[in-house]
């Protein structure tokens, strides 16, 4: 692709897209969360870790998923091989969400969170379902033409999610639990 190509070709950047890109730098150099992220609960942190390093596999798989308006200038055999990789890629992150809010939404019932901020965790699971039907959306409209199309948008959701919901809502309920681990030290 030329330079001149390029310059022509209108490259969507937001700031989530810019943070994120300093997570991924900081993943990529120490294969860690960045520290603003760590919410300090083991499984929650193990798990948000899968999440980051679906980010940097699924910058991988095209040859430039910002800038390719569409998969026409690649072959077959290309569009094949990224499909392929697309679909296992969503089938991990789709099971690997499932689980996840599961794991989050059972602390906020055993931690009796959800019985004393209750409209803090609604607003939580909502987000949680909302991601989750982003993500069928993106299954739900694959086609073989445009598997950078949807590349781009698993990569904003993603973003999304780790620079807005971990750093919002998840670390809410890390903050509580620390609370209530506080609490129970100090009898
Ligand atoms: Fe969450
Ligand atoms: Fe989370």
């Amino acid at each position: 692709m030329t330079t001149q190509r390029m310059a022509s070709i209108p490259i969507h950047r937001d700031e989530s897209a810019d943070a994120l890109s300093g997570i991924a730098a900081h993943w990529l150099m120490t294969g860690e969360l960045p520290p603003e992220l760590v919410t300090g609960h083991k499984l929650i942190d193990f798990e948000h870790r899968f999440l980051v390093s679906a980010i940097a596999n699924l910058r991988r798989v095209c040859i430039d998923h910002e800038a390719l308006v569409n998969c026409k200038a690649c072959g077959r055999g290309i569009r094949e091989a990224c499909e392929s990789q697309l679909i296992g890629m969503l089938g991990d992150v789709f099971a690997f969400i499932l689980d996840h809010f599961k794991t989050e939404e059972s602390i906020m019932r055993d931690s009796l969170m959800i019985m004393v901020d209750r409209d803090v965790c609604q607003a939580h699971m909502e987000d949680h379902a909302e991601i989750a039907a982003k993500v069928q959306e993106i299954v739900s409209s694959l086609d073989s033409l445009h598997i950078v199309s949807r590349i781009r948008e698993l990569d904003a959701l993603l973003s999304r999610w780790i620079t807005n919901h971990i750093a919002l809502h998840d670390l809410l309920l890390s903050r509580w639990i620390s609370r209530e681990d506080s609490l129970i030290q100090g009898f």
